[in-house]
C-alpha cells in the first residue's frame, strides 16, 4: 500500500477514535449531570403532612444557606421578623400577626393551598389588579399590603432576596414533597345560590371554632409571643378587605381543599363545594382592616374578578351580589358582553 495513503488511513482512524471518545464522554457527562441536585434527607415521595417538619427540614440542613434560612424564619414566623413583633420597628412591615404560611401550608410546599413550587419560573407574568407584567417581588408585595395588611418590602431588601431565595430553594433543595404539584387552588364548582349566612355559621360552629375561636380570633402561642397557633379569621389582626382570601369564592377553593386543617386535603377534601362557599361568606361577613386606595386596583375594570366585594365595576350587579352571590348571572354577563371566562 502506498504509505502516504496508509499514514492517511492512521490519521483518519486516530481522528474518528478521539471523536467517538469526545462523545461517549459528553454522553457520559450529561447522563450523570443533574442541574438540580437533591438532598437526599427524605427518601418518601409522599410527605405525609404532619409527619415533615419544615423547621428541622430547612433550618438543620447544612446544605441550605443562611439567606435561605433567613428566607424560611421570615416566612414562616413572619410577626416576630417582619411584622408587629421585630425588634427592629424599621422592620415592622406587616401590620397584621399572620405568618405566609398560614395560608401557604408546610412552608409554602404543600398542593392545593397556592404552593411556590415552581413560582419563581412562573413569574413575570400579567396581573390584572394591576394592569401589567408583574415580578415575583411585586407579587409578594401584593400579599404583604393585603393578607399581611402591610406594607411593601423594598424590592432590594434582603428580607425580599431573602424570601426570593427561599421560594427559588424550595424547587432544588428539598425532596419532591408532593407527588403532585397544583399551582393556586383546585377550582369549585360555582354554586346557583347565594350565600346562606345561617349555613355557613352552622358549618363553622361545626368544623371551625374548636381552632379558630367562635369569635374568629384564633388562638395564641401560649409562650407569651403574640404569635398564633391557630390564625385569626377576621377582626382587626387578620387580612384586609383587599386580600384574595376576602373573595368569597378564592376563599372558599382554600377552605375546601385545605380545612379543617390536617382533615381535608386538595385530595381529600371534607367540606362539599356548597359547604366551603357558605362559610367561606360567612367569616368573609364581618368587619376587618380597609385597605385603602382600593378603587385604583384593577385598572381595566372588567378584569376584575366576579366576587370582588368593592366596586367600580364594569357591571349593574350590586355589591351585596359581587361580595354573596350568585355568581353565575354575572359570570353570564362577562361572558355575553367581553367574551370573558370567569372563574373567580
Ligand atoms: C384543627 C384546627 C383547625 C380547624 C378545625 C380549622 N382550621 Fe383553619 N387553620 C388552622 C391552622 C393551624 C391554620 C394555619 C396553618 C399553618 O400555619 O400551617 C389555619 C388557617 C386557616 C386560614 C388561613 C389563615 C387565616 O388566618 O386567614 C383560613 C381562612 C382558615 N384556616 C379557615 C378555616 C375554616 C373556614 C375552617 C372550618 C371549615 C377551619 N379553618 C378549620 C387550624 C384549623
Ligand atoms: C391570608 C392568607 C394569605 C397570607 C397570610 C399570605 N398569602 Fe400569599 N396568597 C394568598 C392568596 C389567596 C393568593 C392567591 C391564590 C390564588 O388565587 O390562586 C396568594 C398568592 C400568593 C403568591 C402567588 C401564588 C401563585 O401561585 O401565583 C405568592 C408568591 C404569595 N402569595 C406569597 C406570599 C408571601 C411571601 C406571603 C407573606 C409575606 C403571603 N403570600 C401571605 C393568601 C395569603
Amino acid at each position: 500500500m502506498n504509505p502516504l495513503f496508509k499514514q492517511l488511513v492512521r490519521r483518519l482512524s486516530f481522528l474518528f477514535l478521539t471523536l467517538v471518545g469526545l462523545v461517549l464522554l459528553i454522553a457520559a457527562f450529561l447522563f450523570t449531570y443533574d442541574p438540580n441536585p437533591q438532598v437526599e434527607l427524605v427518601t418518601s415521595e409522599e410527605i405525609d403532612i404532619e409527619s415533615w417538619d419544615p423547621q428541622d427540614l430547612i433550618l438543620n440542613n447544612s446544605k441550605a444557606d443562611s439567606l435561605v434560612k433567613t428566607g424560611y424564619l421570615l416566612v414562616a414566623e413572619s410577626a416576630k421578623h417582619l411584622g408587629p413583633l421585630a425588634e427592629n420597628p424599621e422592620h415592622r412591615y406587616a401590620g397584621n400577626h399572620l405568618s405566609c404560611t398560614n395560608c401557604h401550608l408546610n412552608g409554602g410546599t404543600l398542593s392545593g393551598s397556592a404552593s411556590w413550587l415552581g413560582i419563581t419560573e412562573r413569574f413575570p407574568q400579567f396581573r390584572g389588579r394591576e394592569n401589567k407584567i408583574g415580578s415575583i417581588e411585586e407579587r409578594i408585595n401584593g400579599c404583604m399590603e393585603r393578607s399581611m395588611n402591610g406594607t411593601k418590602l423594598p424590592e432590594n431588601s434582603n428580607q425580599m432576596n431573602a424570601i426570593v431565595a427561599y421560594m427559588k430553594w424550595i424547587d432544588k433543595g428539598l425532596p419532591k414533597l408532593n407527588s403532585k404539584v397544583i399551582q393556586g387552588y383546585p377550582a369549585i364548582e360555582i354554586p346557583k345560590v347565594a350565600v346562606d349566612l345561617v349555613q355557613g355559621k352552622e358549618i363553622y360552629q361545626r368544623e371551625c371554632t374548636l381552632c379558630h375561636g367562635a369569635e374568629g380570633k384564633g388562638i395564641k402561642n401560649q409562650d407569651g409571643s403574640e404569635s398564633y397557633l391557630y390564625p385569626p379569621l377576621w377582626g382587626e389582626d387578620s387580612y384586609n378587605d383587599g386580600a384574595g382570601m376576602h373573595r368569597v369564592l378564592t376563599a372558599a377553593a382554600f377552605i375546601k381543599n385545605n380545612m379543617p386543617y390536617l382533615q381535608a386535603s386538595w385530595d381529600n377534601p371534607k367540606l362539599s363545594d356548597e359547604e366551603a362557599f357558605h362559610v367561606a361568606g360567612y367569616i368573609n361577613s364581618f368587619q376587618r382592616p380597609e385597605k385603602q386606595n382600593k378603587t385604583a386596583d384593577f385598572p381595566d375594570k372588567k378584569l376584575k374578578p366576579v366576587s370582588t366585594t368593592y366596586g367600580p365595576w364594569t357591571d349593574d350587579f350590586s355589591a351585596e351580589q359581587h361580595k354573596y352571590g350568585p355568581f353565575p348571572p354575572i359570570i353570564a354577563y362577562y361572558q355575553t358582553t367581553f367574551g370573558l371566562r370567569k372563574t373567580k
